[in-house]
């Protein structure tokens, strides 16, 4: 019992001084190589942790300040992934615009309305003439009668995307095209000599794809970069760029150049559904208010 009180006693600066000064020296050692390559192994771990959960891939407000807002402006960023798919048309790619979940509710809510798509009207053209063009089912919804406000949200980033106010689209127009059914190729935007003065012109369109389809249903614009723009064109063919539907992509393409004139290579149609079924909601977008 003394002699261990005595050691006791001898307190931690009398133990240090009995290991000595080298003895210190290589504990000194010994703990800063432990620390050191204990640190190193802690921030391997971390970099394996962020390889495996890939940061998302968005701007960070920390490394670019928002500038001081407007009125109606937003006070941080906002990212909306697209790909360019063609500058003639021009054409746009949004992946996963919307969720599953809001294409489900879409499709959900116009099933119960579909009736036989109808087509515009040439002068000459009449309901039995232009039968086969257009086979699809649809129906119109406007965001305002969806009480889900699903439509809404998707109208307002459709807004956000192209800058072009909500006030300006038209009712959504869902659409449903069973095995064999098709819309040959046709223009949006509606050019006065064919179908009389308009008090609006279609500027763009855009298409969100409510579900995948097995095969066939692509949108086709057969005239891309000016090609098979000859008189042959055979308007059910399903040629030149295709964009095969995924649910919840969305494609935006302007049917009007700049200057305003119709862009010849806006001309595009669906491809018959081979296998499946294809679900798709469209918003036409005009340069004015106000449509027939
Ligand atoms: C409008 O723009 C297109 C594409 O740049 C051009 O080919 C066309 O000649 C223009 N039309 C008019 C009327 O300016």
């Amino acid at each position: 019992m003394k002699s261990r009180g005595k050691i006791g006693g001898g307190g931690v600066f009398g133990g240090w001084s009995s290991l000595g000064l080298p003895a210190v020296l290589l504990l000194c050692i010994f703990f800063f190589f432990l620390g050191f390559f204990g640190s190193s192994l802690l921030s391997q771990q971390v970099e394996t942790e962020s390889s495996l959960h890939p940061r998302p891939r968005v701007l960070k407000e920390e490394e670019y300040d928002p500038l001081p807002r407007g009125d109606s402006g937003d006070d941080s960023f906002t990212t909306i992934p697209f790909q360019i798919l063609s500058w003639r048309p021009r054409a746009l790619y949004f992946p996963g615009f919307a969720t599953a979940k809001q294409c489900e509710s879409i499709i959900k809510m116009a099933k119960v309305k579909l009736a036989p798509s109808t087509l515009a009207l040439r002068k000459g053209e009449t309901a039995e003439n232009t039968k086969g063009i257009r086979t699809s089912s649809g129906m119109f919804i406007s965001s305002s009668e969806d009480k889900t406000g699903i439509l809404a949200l998707i109208e307002k980033k459709i807004e956000r995307a192209t800058m072009i106010p909500r006030s300006n689209g038209e009712a959504f127009n869902v659409l449903r095209y069973e095995i064999g059914q098709r819309y040959n190729s046709h223009y949006d935007a509606f050019n006065p000599t064919e179908y009389g003065p308009q008090k609006s012109q279609r500027i763009a369109s855009f298409l969100l794809y409510l579900s995948d389809v097995e095969e066939g249903g692509e949108t086709m614009f057969p005239f891309e970069n000016g090609e098979n723009a000859d008189a042959n064109y055979d308007f059910r063919k399903c040629i030149g760029l295709k964009v095969r539907p995924r649910r919840g992509d969305g494609l935006l393409f302007y049917s009007l150049y700049p200057n305003g004139t119709i862009d010849p290579s806006s001309l595009h149609g669906s491809c018959p559904v081979i296998k499946g079924q294809k679900w798709v909601a469209t918003k036409w977008l005009r340069n004015e208010e106000e449509y027939d």
